[in-house]
């Protein structure tokens, strides 16, 4: 059958292959240890689900405005200035189904075909396959592990040309937790702004930080504000992924942009969820503090307990929930050639979920979800542990 070629650009998320054969051995009644999911294994907090619960009960389930109610879009702004300093306008905010969806319809607004999207690696799948979609390029900047994965203006600078429409940065970073220097990001913005290059700033992450390190958003900066687009999310942060609520801070012109797509695509984000979105970032924030010091637990042994198997390199994440540890001492051996033929045989034999490297751009590492309990990281990274042992 004769599809589109934008569909045959893009390929099923690598991410969820993983989970997939987990579930299907799971199925099979083995005990599997998952570490592949991106979501929070905590529940969505009782104040936000009461809040879902109330708006159905009042009968709150019609279209609303295509960019969302009001009140939520104040919420975002409001929450956004007391965090990060920043001062966006309620019309230069929109609410989409989850930070995907945000950031599906930036690339569909602003990305023109055969346009350069800069992505640095390691990156979130989604960020290539979307920029695939729209016919642009993906051109991907390779951070050093030896740097933690950070992103420099340095490393950037070549890259840039009179093509290049929009670069993306993702701190912290989904694989490998990297966090950036705050200095570094403004160094970043600057130089894009310089020579009007958008950079589109995926904030999933950004109350996930560790060490005592305050979050940041390149939103506060205002002198930056016309080539800064925020993506933004309530799905980790308030551990919401199935609600579906994200949104976009960005010139009036962009969110005009997105709600003339969006009024011709999905109409309005579930009224449902966009009240308990409302709940979540107006109500008490103290499941998010709780949340957050489990993370961090779970990091630091996470951390000790890989970095203990030999041959086991892995950069400290600063933030989000995953850890990115080099695994290439394993290959070559039992024909073990790389990270995907790693995770197959790590699933195969000691019946451990991981995602590859190279569903992230990178070659010699697998991703590691700690978003699931210590007994669950105890037996799955000692199973690791046997498993590079006896290979
Ligand atoms: C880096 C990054 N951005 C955005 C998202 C999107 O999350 P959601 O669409 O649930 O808001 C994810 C989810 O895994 C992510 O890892």
């Amino acid at each position: 059958m004769k599809l589109a070629a934008r569909i045959s650009r893009i390929s099923v998320s690598k991410t969820m292959a993983v989970m997939e054969a987990a579930l299907r051995l799971r199925e099979q009644g083995i005990d599997v240890v998952d570490f592949g999911p991106g979501e929070p294994d905590f529940p969505t907090p009782e104040n936000i689900k009461q809040a879902g619960i109330r708006a159905i009960q009042n009968d709150f389930t019609k279209y609303t405005a295509i960019g969302g109610i009001k009140e939520l879009k104040k919420a975002i702004v409001e929450k956004h200035a007391g965090d990060f300093g920043s001062k966006y306008d309620v019309s230069e905010c929109i609410v989409n189904f989850g930070g995907k969806h945000a950031l599906f319809n930036v690339f569909s607004a602003v990305v023109e075909e055969g346009d350069d999207v800069i992505i640095p690696t390691p990156y979130w799948v989604t960020f290539a396959d979307i920029a695939r979609f729209v016919n642009s390029n993906p051109i991907f900047v390779h951070t050093r592990e030896a740097d933690g994965f950070r992103l420099t203006a340095e490393l950037l600078g070549p890259s840039l040309t009179p093509r290049t429409r929009l670069v993306v940065v993702n701190s912290p970073n989904n694989p490998s937790g990297a966090v950036l220097d705050n200095d570094e990001f403004v160094r970043i913005a600057r130089l894009c702004s310089d020579r009007d290059i958008f950079v589109v700033s995926d904030e999933c992450y950004s109350h996930f930080l560790y060490d005592g390190r305050k979050p940041f958003s390149i939103g506060g900066h205002q002198e930056l504000k016309n080539h800064v687009i925020i993506a933004g999310s309530v799905s980790k942060t308030y551990a919401m992924t199935g609600w579906r609520i994200g949104y976009v801070l960005a010139a009036p012109e962009i969110i005009q942009a997105v709600i003339k797509l969006q009024s011709h695509s999905t109409s309005n984000p579930t009224s449902i969820s966009q009240k308990a979105a409302l709940e979540a970032l107006t109500g008490p924030q103290d499941s998010v503090g709780k949340m957050l010091a489990e993370y961090a637990k779970r990091r630091d042994f996470v951390l000790n307990r890989l970095r203990a198997i030999p041959g086991v390199r892995c950069a400290e994440p600063g933030g989000a929930f995953y850890a990115y540890p080099n695994i290439s001492a394993a290959f070559g051996r039992g024909s073990i050639r790389d990270s995907v033929d790693f995770s197959a045989r790590l699933l195969e034999k000691a019946h451990v979920a991981v995602t590859p490297g190279e569903a992230f751009g990178t070659t010699d590492h697998v991703r590691i979800s700690y978003a699931t309990s210590m007994e669950q990281l105890d037996k799955g990274i000692g199973r690791i542990r046997e498993f590079m042992e006896f290979l």
